[in-house]
């Protein structure tokens, strides 16, 4: 991909010199799904899959952005003091939106600068594209203009833009893994604290293999912002009994044994999920440390039919993939990512890939007429320097 970056920022710009290189990963979330705005434990990886991009200072105060994955839309200008919100800017709004929340935060951004990226995710799978070019926007300013902001700080910032600028209503977790990552590891992440661990993903004869259902996200937004919605709703139905700012504070058996307090059956699900997940994401930790693997399938597997069932933001593909999925010899599988289309994770043995590839990938066809990725996850480090040249 380096080359390819390099390539597009010399066809466009006509000019190399002096440009440096980065790379920002992806994301694969292993379990704790829509509970990062709940307070609760997530436990994603960030990925070898990513943007890699390239940015040189300018004398001016213009800036000018292409993305290899968007080559229609061509050459985005705009200068320092106009990165308001376009519908037209497309992905460029994503690079607009971190300098601009730079500058707002005080930081010194003096002069103007010319990028090129370009990814290898897949977009519209799940894997946060969005949260992979913000930091790597941010992280490119960081560096390039020595303002010291911490790892923290930085996803801190890039949520924030998803907040108020994309105006997405997304939680901390991708933004966080896609900053912080390390390789070979996942991060268990407290959403409430942002402290976190990060976790040796030694899988022995397994690997984590991510199968893209090639049904992208359609009505995600809409539908993420109203599952958030509901989980407010079901807190403060269930504030008479418990003073707690987030969901994932009640235990499981306390909410079952006060689930009646809310009467909205529909809420009642979704609550139900927030803490049985938050559950499962803590046991998955422990099943990891003990190195039971097939213990940790179980809790994928449970986490699917909870988003299924009771979050209702699985869909009709995903639910095969993971029926295709276990029928293939995979150990645990499930929806990763907000839902409505994107991908799933599945823990499978290295020896049985090839085959589970094959099989997985023509039943699937057969079912649905689309065709998957299917690929092997390698956990990574987050966003990074490449080389300066
Ligand atoms: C999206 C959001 C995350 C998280 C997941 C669901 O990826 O960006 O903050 O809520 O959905 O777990």
């Amino acid at each position: 991909m380096k080359y390819k970056a390099r390539d597009l920022f010399e066809k466009t710009y006509g000019y190399i010199a002096a440009s440096r290189l980065f790379f920002s990963p992806g994301r694969v979330n292993l379990i704790g799904e829509h509970i990062d705005y709940n307070g609760g434990m997530v436990f994603p990886c960030a990925l070898s899959l990513g943007t890699t991009g390239l940015i040189a200072l300018r004398n001016d105060r213009q800036i000018r952005l292409i993305s290899g994955n968007f080559p229609e839309m061509g050459v985005i200008e705009v200068d320092l003091d106009h990165l308001e919100y376009h519908n037209h800017h497309g992905w460029a709004n994503y690079p607009k939106g971190i300098i601009k929340a730079m500058r707002e935060n005080g930081y010194p951004i003096p002069q103007g600068f010319d990028v090129a990226l370009i990814g290898d995710l897949p977009s519209g799978a799940g894997l946060s594209s969005s949260a992979s070019v913000e930091l790597l926007m941010a992280f490119m300013l960081n560096e390039t203009f020595r303002l010291a902001i911490t790892r923290k700080d930085l996803a801190i910032l890039a949520q924030e833009v998803e907040n108020h600028y994309i105006k997405v209503n997304c939680g901390i977790m991708d933004q966080f893994v896609v900053s912080c990552g390390v390789e070979g590891h996942a991060l268990l992440l407290d959403t409430r604290t942002l402290d976190y661990e990060t976790i040796p993903l030694h899988l022995g004869d397994y690997a984590i293999v991510i199968c893209n259902s090639k049904v992208s996200r359609g009505l995600a937004d809409s539908k993420y912002n109203e599952r958030r919605q509901e989980c407010e709703a079901a807190l403060h139905a269930l504030e008479p009994r418990f003073h707690v700012p987030f969901l994932c504070m009640i235990s499981y058996p306390d909410f079952i044994q006060n689930q009646d307090l809310i009467t909205d059956p529909v809420l009642r699900k979704r609550a139900k999920h927030v803490i049985s997940e938050h559950y499962r994401t803590l046991r998955s930790y422990h099943l990891l440390k003990n190195q039971d693997l097939l213990g940790f399938g179980e809790m994928l597997l449970e986490s699917h039919y909870s988003l299924k069932t009771d979050y209702e933001v699985s869909c009709k593909e995903l639910d095969v993939l993971v029926e295709l999925a276990m029928a293939h010899g995979s150990i645990g599988s499930r929806m990763t990512g907000a839902g409505f289309g994107g991908s799933t994770v599945n823990i499978v043995k290295k020896s049985d890939i090839n085959h589970f590839r094959d099989a997985v990938a023509k039943a699937y066809f057969r079912a649905t007429h689309y065709v998957p990725d299917i690929l092997i996850a390698e956990p990574s480090d987050g966003v990074k320097e490449l080389e300066n040249s």
